[in-house]
């Protein structure tokens, strides 16, 4: 049977390259790509996408029967930095979204799940360097709480409904064709935008304020060798580890000025920062190395040669 597949938040920061890596590998027809923000211009490749809101059951519902969708990507989320601007919105769609996908899997005999999760599951308390697989999990964030809770219920939906939800802890992504939306990584995205404009850059961060990254070619690739692994050799159901790199400010703003020589930064810690400081600063990810053969291909400097390449591209007023 062909796999046909929804996904839910097509144009967010995930979505927006998942997407069109699933269309790839499935074929366009049998990608259904949904958000509740469509957006006004959608390349060749992209051209259709539907509206549907995850806390809406029934509409869940009628797209997975009407499509006879077998894989769901529930990608819709409240990031870390808004989350605590509105946690019970962030609860609500973070949980309720999750809930409502695990239940209509359950029903309507999905056959497969992913969700990401995020390393704000963890806390002061977890290890920091690096951060194992099965440790104590006391998020700092309401994001983090909606995140720990959730993989607690994939885990619940595995076991006794026999889901099969696959589910990753992505530390900050780095992608050039998606803005992100309120997270406490954003800077490493940030920081480009303003160097290719060759504008200096404020951030947000502590100099030294060490973070665990991925570039989202990585991260992409990740969800595809997850989603196709044997499932009898995956022994994680909250949802594994990963590892791409870890870097500071101090290091990112180096890698840009090696290319970018005139580049500067300069700091002006805020709230964001107490967040940073509650999470690891670099991942264990024996687990997803072993059970499905993880390895990352990027690092801080192929990144940085790849954005920086990306934008210069993708930005009509540096096109000359
Ligand atoms: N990048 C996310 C955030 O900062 C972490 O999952 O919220």
């Amino acid at each position: 049977m062909t796999d046909r597949i929804l996904i839910i938040g097509a144009y967010g920061q995930i979505g927006t390259e998942l997407t069109l890596a699933l269309k790839r590998k499935y074929g366009p027809a049998n990608v259904i790509a949904t958000d509740i923000r469509i957006p006004d211009h959608l390349s060749d490749e992209d051209d259709s996408c539907l509206y549907l809101d995850v806390l809406n059951r029934r509409a869940l519902d009628l797209a997975v029967n009407k499509y006879q969708i077998t894989q769901i990507y529930l990608l819709a989320a409240v990031l870390s930095v808004s989350g605590e601007q509105q946690p019970l919105k962030a609860w609500e769609l973070n949980m309720q979204g999750l809930l409502n996908v695990l239940e209509s899997a359950r029903e309507n005999f999905i056959a497969r799940v992913f969700w990401p999760s995020s390393i704000a599951v963890f806390g002061h308390h977890a290890p920091k360097k690096p951060c194992p697989q099965h440790t104590v999990l006391q998020p700092s964030t309401a994001y983090g709480i909606s995140k720990a809770a959730g993989e607690d219920w994939c885990q619940y939906y595995f076991h006794k409904f026999d889901v099969d939800v696959r589910s990753l802890r992505f530390p900050g992504l780095i992608s050039s064709s998606a803005l992100p939306g309120g997270g406490a990584t954003d800077y490493a995205v940030d920081i480009f935008h303003h160097a290719v404009r060759n504008e200096s850059y404020t951030c947000y961060l502590k100099a030294s304020a060490t973070l665990p990254m991925m570039y989202m070619a990585d991260a992409v690739r990740a969800v595809l060798e997850l989603m196709e692994a044997p499932a009898a050799q995956l022994t994680v159901h909250t949802a594994y580890n990963i590892s791409g790199m870890s870097f500071t400010p101090t290091q990112l703003a180096a890698s840009i000025k090696k290319r970018i020589p005139g580049f500067k930064i300069n700091y002006k810690p805020d709230s964001r920062q107490s967040i940073a400081e509650s999470w690891p600063t670099s991942i264990d990810d024996r687990f997803a190395r072993k059970d499905w053969g993880w390895e990352p291909e990027y690092d801080l400097d192929s990144m940085t040669d790849q954005m920086l390449l990306n934008l210069r591209h993708s930005i009509p007023e540096l096109q000359v």
